[in-house]
């Protein structure tokens, strides 16, 4: 009853590892004189990401994927475009709070490095009310849990609904966390979608 969805898929190896140095070239470019990040530090790069040439293949691994969540979802013909895109680099010891994207119909992540101690990422119940009464449990399941947590690798892609609430545990690992996140929108939402449907 009311699902909410989670979309993973991977790109496949050769691709994945073929985006995966031009995307590095590209985000190291963007702060060329910046010292490294310290632990517990985050950066995040401009959120025009998807105007990159660097990018011309993951926007189009992300339209292929939309487009399949759009037909999922029986979503007649309208069209979904990038409104955002933007890189995450988190340092050890870095996390990111619990938050959403307003304004947008789905959101993403791509993940270009993960490892281990920094291969998940966190989504909790939207279901505010759920959490008014929660009784002490002997088991953690997927029918009373309020956090689900997602374990994400290389060339992981994930599409959700955009008011979905989601979190990053902090880096537990040695290296930096790199991923690119994105928002989806309707084009035409002002002009069609928007009106009164009564
Ligand atoms: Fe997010």
């Amino acid at each position: 009853m009311f699902p909410s969805f989670v979309w993973k898929t991977r790109i496949e190896p050769g691709l994945r590892d073929a985006m995966c140095s031009p995307i590095l070239k590209a985000l190291a470019d963007m702060r060329p004189d910046a010292p490294a990040l310290e632990p517990g530090q985050g950066w995040q790069s401009a959120q025009d990401l998807h105007e990159h040439e660097t990018m011309r293949e993951l926007v189009s691994c992300i339209e292929h994927c939309t487009a399949s969540v759009l037909r999922f979802l029986r979503i007649g013909t309208e069209e979904c475009e990038i409104t955002g895109c933007w890189a995450t680099v988190l340092a050890p010891g870095a996390s990111h709070k619990l938050h959403s994207h307003p304004n947008n119909f789905l959101s993403g992540v791509y993940y270009v490095r993960t490892g281990e101690g920094a291969d998940t990422i966190n989504f909790h119940d939207p279901r505010k009310q759920a959490s008014v009464i929660r009784p002490p449990v002997v088991e953690l399941t997927a029918e009373n849990t309020d956090q689900v947590v997602v374990r994400v690798s290389d060339g992981t892609l994930l599409l959700f609904p955009s008011w979905l609430e989601h979190s990053v545990d902090a880096n537990r690992g040695n290296d930096e966390r790199i991923s690119i996140s994105f928002n989806l929108m309707f084009s035409s939402f002002a002009q069609r979608l928007s009106k009164p449907l009564w």
